[in-house]
């Protein structure tokens, strides 16, 4: 278990998949390698218990000079917390939402780091990787205040962080979206800030072309009935400050 797993391969470009690396009692989460020619992105490493089997699987897979970045959707301890261990063990540059940037010295980053920071503003952007420009979109509260994720357009993922996140799943691919619905109905209620961002995210997701929505936990949303399942489910969620009535009138 943890060995990387191919979900697109051509000639030139790649992207992996690496689960199950986490002791049992920590959440499970998902790392990507997207590797383009000579270079490569870790989106969401994950957090300090996975960092050295993690970065053997990596540099098993590309030469360290090739990581050229690694992508912090946000900044919560399951993707943030094996910071420093990346930071020293490679020269990679990381890019963080500028909202956390800040915050990111209390996780003991030796002076100095900033250099290889690239704080990414609200609006989002790219990044190239090679001759591919990767999209950094906007998420932002789904969950965290300030939270990005990528869409590679090459193999048409869109990696997700915690959006489609699920949790107690024995599948990588979503088969039936209607009996998966359980899976992700409790984590999405309680942790998305409320309908109208999740709208927001859903029309903007839906001008891009993709094959696979990849989250940071459990199953990925494959081929164009499944993705579009996700979006139309969560552009109608009610979850967040929608629901906070019955916690606070009580
Ligand atoms: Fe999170
Ligand atoms: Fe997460």
């Amino acid at each position: 278990m943890g060995k990387c797993e191919l979900l697109y391969e051509s000639e030139n470009h790649k992207v992996c998949i690496f689960t199950s690396m986490m002791p049992d009692e920590t959440i499970q989460t998902n790392q990507y390698l997207v590797i383009h020619k000579d270079s490569a992105i870790l989106i969401d490493p994950g957090g300090y218990t996975i960092f050295s089997p993690l970065f053997a699987e990596v540099s098993s897979k590309v030469p360290l000079k090739d990581l050229k970045y690694i992508f912090f959707s946000h900044q919560d301890p399951d993707i943030v917390s094996g910071m420093n261990g990346w930071l020293l063990s490679t020269n990679a540059q990381l890019i963080i939402p500028k909202l956390w940037t800040r915050f990111i010295g209390h996780i003991g980053l030796k002076k100095g780091y900033e250099k290889r920071v690239i704080a990414v503003d609200d609006k989002g952007g790219t990044i190239n990787l090679g001759d591919v420009e990767l999209r950094i979109l906007p998420a932002h509260f789904m969950h965290s205040p300030g939270n990005f994720q990528i869409y590679d357009p090459v193999s048409k993922i869109l990696f997700s962080g915690d959006v489609g996140a699920s949790v107690g799943q024995n599948y990588l691919y979503v088969e039936d979206f209607e009996n998966h619905k359980k899976l992700i109905e409790g984590f999405h209620r309680r942790y998305m800030a409320n309908n109208k961002i999740c709208k927001l995210w859903a029309n903007m997701v839906r001008k891009l072309d993709i094959d696979i929505i990849a989250p940071q936990h459990g199953a990925l949303f494959k081929g164009k009935e499944n993705v579009n399942a996700f979006i139309d489910w969560i552009s109608n969620l009610q979850c967040g400050t929608d629901i906070m009535d019955e916690i606070f009138n009580q």
